[in-house]
């Protein structure tokens, strides 16, 4: 990724990592390679991330390893792990490569970023609220909120989700022969995703199916309803889609997604919900949990659709040492300079020259200002500062006078 780029990264990532820790979420570091059975386990056998898109390897001992496809069950792992949910709290984030073997295009990598929360121990609707309350903020202060829409689903209780799964299925297989090949293959593997399906066959045939909304009890309902009240208060607005239900098997009651025109067809920005069965699925007592992970690559597309080109930002200073000898003078007086004016982004010249040569280098760096180091300097203990974009003349200081010039700069003027 060129530094140009990286720039861009820096600047959404930077802005992110401001919004979750404005919320009180804490840093949680996990690592890419976890066995695969926390996988399995964890997202669900039948799910495409495992199913087909995870990458699998042995380790030395036999053991059977994946490169991380999200961050949750890895994140649930850690928390197990070192203690850090049974009777307890936590809001935590975290951000990395996440790979899956996908189809690639626009917007869909096979190694891709995300930016991801998680909350433990909160079984209200309350925390859900906070989490899109979270992701709205961030992307308001990266000037994409109005343009993505929030979808809202609720897939209920896990038994709500059980006999809505067999409601679907009673009702769908008769049909069998009018559904798409894969829907087929979900029917019997995954039946809530056929849900999902693009194919018009397949759409049609569902217009009259069974909804989740007639199988909620009254609770699943309640939380639902109290989720989208704090919503309508804290006005912000979103689209109830019962169609929603999400490609991992974890989800219970809310799910959410960002979603975006402004990209084409991966339009996905952010997703997440509320998983109150994982923790115990995967060893803990039994834990509420709900978070939501920002698919970064998709992010930086959308900053950049709207923000525009993002220019590089140069350096301020730029070094010239005439004499090779005199370079560790020269490093000396840079590091006194970075170390007085924080802000300094300074660059010596490296490779030597003529001075010409050395102060054409200086100008295509883009700095503001070049100081000089030639054997007089040296001698007086002296360094010259000449302004390389403004007509102002060349000036001879002590590095105390220096350092006090470059600060009144930076207050504004020469
Ligand atoms: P997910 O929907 O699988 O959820 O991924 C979250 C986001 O990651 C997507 O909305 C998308 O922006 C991005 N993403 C996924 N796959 C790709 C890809 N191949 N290329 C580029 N971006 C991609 C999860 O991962 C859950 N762990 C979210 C969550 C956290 N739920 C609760 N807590």
């Amino acid at each position: 990724m060129p530094p140009l780029e990286v720039r861009r990264w820096q600047h959404v990532e930077r802005l992110a990592i401001r919004s979750l820790e404005s919320f009180g979420y804490e840093e949680i570091r996990l690592p890419l390679l976890e066995p695969t059975e926390l996988f399995s386990r964890g997202l669900g056998e039948a799910t495409d991330a495992v199913e087909k898109e995870m990458y699998n390897l042995l380790d030395r001992d036999g053991e059977q390893l994946s490169l991380r496809p999200e961050g949750t069950a890895g994140c649930v792992r850690a928390c197990l792990q070192h203690g850090l949910i049974f009777n307890q709290t936590q809001r935590l984030w975290y951000r990395g490569a996440m790979f899956r073997y996908e189809r690639p295009q626009k917007g869909r990598y096979r190694q891709f970023e995300q930016i991801g929360a998680e909350a433990f121990g909160m079984p209200g609707p309350d925390v859900d609220a906070e989490l899109i309350q979270l992701s709205a903020e961030l992307f308001r202060s990266l000037g994409v909120l109005s343009e993505l829409r929030l979808e809202l689903n609720t897939l209920g209780s896990a038994t709500c989700r059980r006999s809505y799964r067999d409601a679907l299925v009673a009702f769908l297989t008769p049909h069998k022969d009018a559904l798409d090949a894969d829907s087929q293959r979900r029917l019997t593997r995954n039946p809530l995703r056929i849900l999902d399906s693009k194919e018009a066959s397949t759409q049609a045939l569902l217009a009259g199916a069974p909804v989740l909304a007639d199988h909620l009890d009254p609770e699943s309902r309640s939380h639902f309803d109290g989720l989208r009240r704090m919503l309508d208060e804290l006005q912000i607005g979103y689209v109830v889609n019962p169609r929603l239900v999400r490609g991992l098997d974890y989800y219970t009651h809310t799910v959410f997604e960002w979603m975006t025109d402004a990209l084409g067809s991966q339009g996905t920005v952010c997703a997440g919900g509320r998983y109150d069965g994982l923790v115990e699925q995967l060893g803990g007592r039994a834990t509420p949990g709900a978070g939501f992970a920002i698919g970064v690559d998709r992010l930086v597309l959308l900053h950049e659709a709207l923000a525009g080109d993002f220019s590089v930002e140069p350096i301020d200073g730029y070094c010239v040492v005439l004499e090779p000898a005199h370079v560790s003078w020269a490093m000396g007086v840079c590091q006194r300079l970075r170390d007085a004016l924080p802000w300094l982004r300074l660059r010596l010249s490296a490779g030597g020259g003529k001075l010409k040569n050395q102060l054409k280098r200086a100008d295509v760096s883009g700095a503001d200002w070049a100081l000089i180091i030639g054997e007089d300097e040296v001698a007086d203990g002296e360094i010259t500062l000449k302004w390389l974009r403004a007509d102002a003349p060349q000036e001879r200081l002590s590095q105390t006078a220096l350092i006090a010039r470059l600060a009144a700069r930076m207050d504004g003027g020469h």
